[in-house]
């Protein structure tokens, strides 16, 4: 059995590593799903079940709607399964051509887009509720009365339970929820050890050689006001396991630390690279990404690892390339 804990402000009860599905549906083109990708993904689902995943992170675009298509399949497929697991989904970023050929890629938080993609994706899912609905990524046109209007009538409807955002900061997050009756309770945010600058931001407050203003103290936000934060990318999309032989420095030296960690401990790197999110206070939720079941159950094994505040350290300052000031 997998650790739990309840989202603060909602009632679901979440695995510590969830699944991030925005492959299984196998390629981003416009072709049908084949026999073969419907089996890999089934594969992959039945494995993450199977390790006591609850948790599955989707988007209406990914693979252009065919890892929800394909999902929907898996639960059509497995009656009873929908209750025993929570879904979440995410809106508001819109391709290039739709729906008309000259238009560019844009965000869309307009009160028809949100609930278009809703029904979108729960026709896909072959599902009645979004247990939450993320935004995807920050709209500079939002009209936060419009956003609200939208989620309260996806709430009232029972159609998704809870709300957040992705790719947020604090005061976006804050000007949102000021017009919204529902609380943000998530946000999934790009958090790995070579993209580790909302943690570094914190040790480096009024430090000249600071390289990372960006993110200004989401994460310290985020624990403040009880929003769960999801880690996207959490193994730097397979760097931090398997650097290519052109990798940058910082990535060969990382990644050698991980494999050092790991050896020590008889442990995967990919629980070393993930216990490495699970190790801070903020309570990061990994979403795991890889389409390999031999990875995956690698990845599960994070669940079970502890590092302590030194070997947190070395990781970090392995990434850094310089140590603490
Ligand atoms: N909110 C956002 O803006 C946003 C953006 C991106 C992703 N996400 C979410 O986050 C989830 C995870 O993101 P991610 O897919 O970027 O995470 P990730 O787990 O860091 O990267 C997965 C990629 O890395 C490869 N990989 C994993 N382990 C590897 C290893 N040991 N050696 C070599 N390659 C390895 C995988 O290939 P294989 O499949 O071949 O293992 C896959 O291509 C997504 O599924 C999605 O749900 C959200």
């Amino acid at each position: 059995m997998m650790q739990t804990y309840q989202i603060p402000h909602t009632e679901l009860t979440v695995t510590r590593l969830g699944y991030g599905c925005m492959k299984i549906g196998g390629n981003w083109s416009e072709s049908p799903l084949s026999a073969e990708e419907k089996t890999a993904a089934y594969k992959i689902i039945t494995t993450a079940l199977d390790s006591g995943i609850n948790f599955f992170d989707h988007a209406d675009i990914y693979t252009r709607g065919k890892s929800e298509q394909i999902f929907g399949l898996f639960l059509a497929d497995h009656p009873g399964l929908r209750e025993n697991i929570v879904l979440q989904s995410k809106c508001g970023i819109r391709f290039p051509g739709d729906p008309n050929t000259s238009d560019p890629g844009r965000y869309d938080f307009s009160y028809e887009h949100i609930v278009r993609s809703v029904e979108g994706s729960l026709h896909r899912l072959q599902t009645d509720y979004l247990d939450l609905l993320l935004l995807h990524r920050p709209d500079p046109l939002f009209e936060p009365e419009e956003v609200a209007r939208a989620f309260a009538e996806l709430h009232s409807s029972g159609k998704v339970h809870y709300f957040g955002v992705s790719n947020h900061s604090g005061a976006q997050i804050s000007l949102l929820q000021k017009f919204c009756d529902q609380r943000l309770v998530v946000n999934q945010l790009e958090l790995n050890l070579l993209h580790h600058g909302m943690i570094s931001e914190g040790i480096l407050v009024n430090q000249p050689e600071s390289e990372f203003p960006a993110s200004a103290g989401v994460l310290d936000y985020c624990r403040l006001h009880g929003i769960l934060v999801q880690a996207w990318s959490p193994v730097a999309g397979g760097n931090l396991i398997n650097p290519s032989a052109q990798a940058d420095p910082k990535v060969q030296r990382t990644a050698d630390e991980i494999a050092r960690l790991a050896a020590q401990k008889g442990a995967s790197r990919e629980a070393i690279a993930l216990g490495w999110l699970l190790r801070h206070p903020a309570g990061v939720q990994p979403l795991i990404g890889t389409t390999k079941l031999e990875r995956l159950v690698a990845s599960i094994q994070a669940d079970r690892i502890q590092l302590s505040r030194e070997e947190w350290y070395a990781l970090l300052v392995a990434a850094r390339g310089v140590p603490v000031p």
